[in-house]
């Protein structure tokens, strides 16, 4: 079965998916997207994913083509055109097609886009061992809760990782934590998770929402706080969260060992916290 996406109203085979050249999405970058994952076919904290749809495109004062009903059928049309039970879904609207100008189109049509792909969550092993991560400071603009498309500041952070042969770049504005290049950080200080806000300095990921959420549940202690670089590199634990990577153990932050080097005990305990919920979800789903 080749890989089926949806454009602007229709379902079609990938390489039959045109966008125009002068879709604002590929002129400016004047866009936002949402990454959703689907286990056994299930979309996972729908209405959370969403609900932060609606807040990007409020942050770049689009209006929704959609309602919340209309998502989650062309969500369920896609997830079934797709061969894989767990899958990603990739949801991108652009400001549309208007000739080059920065100022808003009047009348341009938003170009919706989304495509499906198997979700293969990180091998054993990346938890056994955990990953490693650089740290670079975070030079991107002051609106990082907008799911813009635009992700250049971030995919060039991205890269140092890459290059140094890690994972993710931690990333710390005016020497205070804010996220990675593509994913939410934790730190554990003597059995207590440390959180950054969810300010305008990061996005607010699904996947942070849940682990506050199960972490108040199971009574682990968490503070929410500005931390500065020292206090991240001498953390007993550091994880990154994604939709799509879940949480991960980070054991080597720029070469050098993160705690005891190895994932920590509250890494486990949110490793397991975290699948017994998306089973308990999923097969109530
Ligand atoms: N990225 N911060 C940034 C900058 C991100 O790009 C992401 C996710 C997150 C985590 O958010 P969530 O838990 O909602 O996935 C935080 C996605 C996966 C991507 O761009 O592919």
């Amino acid at each position: 079965m080749s890989q089926i996406i949806y454009l602007n109203g229709k379902f079609l085979p990938i390489d039959q998916a045109f966008v125009p050249v002068l879709d604002r999405g590929f002129i400016f970058g004047d866009g936002i997207y949402e990454v959703i994952p689907v286990y056994s076919r299930h979309a996972f904290r729908l209405s959370e994913h969403l609900r932060r749809l609606q807040n990007s495109l409020d942050g770049i004062r689009l209006a929704n083509p959609h309602s919340d009903a209309e998502w989650v059928d062309l969500l369920g049309h896609l997830i079934e055109a797709n061969p894989t039970e767990d899958q990603y879904i990739y949801l991108h609207i652009t400001r549309g097609v208007a000739k080059r100008d920065h100022a808003f189109p009047k009348d341009a049509v938003p170009t919706v886009f989304m495509m499906s792909n198997p979700l293969v969550t990180p091998p054993r092993d990346l938890y056994e061992n955990g990953v490693g991560a650089v740290s670079a400071v975070d030079n991107r603009w002051d609106r990082c809760d907008i799911k813009a498309i635009a992700l250049l500041p971030n995919i060039l952070l991205r890269q140092l990782a890459i290059d140094a042969g890690a994972v993710e770049t931690i990333l710390f504005r005016g020497g205070i934590l804010t996220e990675g290049a593509a994913s939410n950080i934790f730190a554990v200080e003597n059995g207590v998770i440390l959180a950054p806000p969810k300010d305008n300095h990061m996005l607010p990921g699904i996947t942070y929402d849940l682990i506050l959420e199960l972490a108040a549940a199971n009574g682990i202690p968490l503070e929410v706080g500005q931390f500065a670089e020292a206090r991240i590199r001498h953390a007993d634990e550091l994880w990154l969260t994604s939709s799509t990577k879940e949480v991960l153990p980070i054991t080597v932050l720029d070469g050098k060992p993160v705690g005891s080097g190895k994932p920590g005990a509250l890494f486990w305990k949110m490793h397991a916290l975290y699948q017994e919920y998306k089973n308990r979800v999923m097969r109530a789903g």
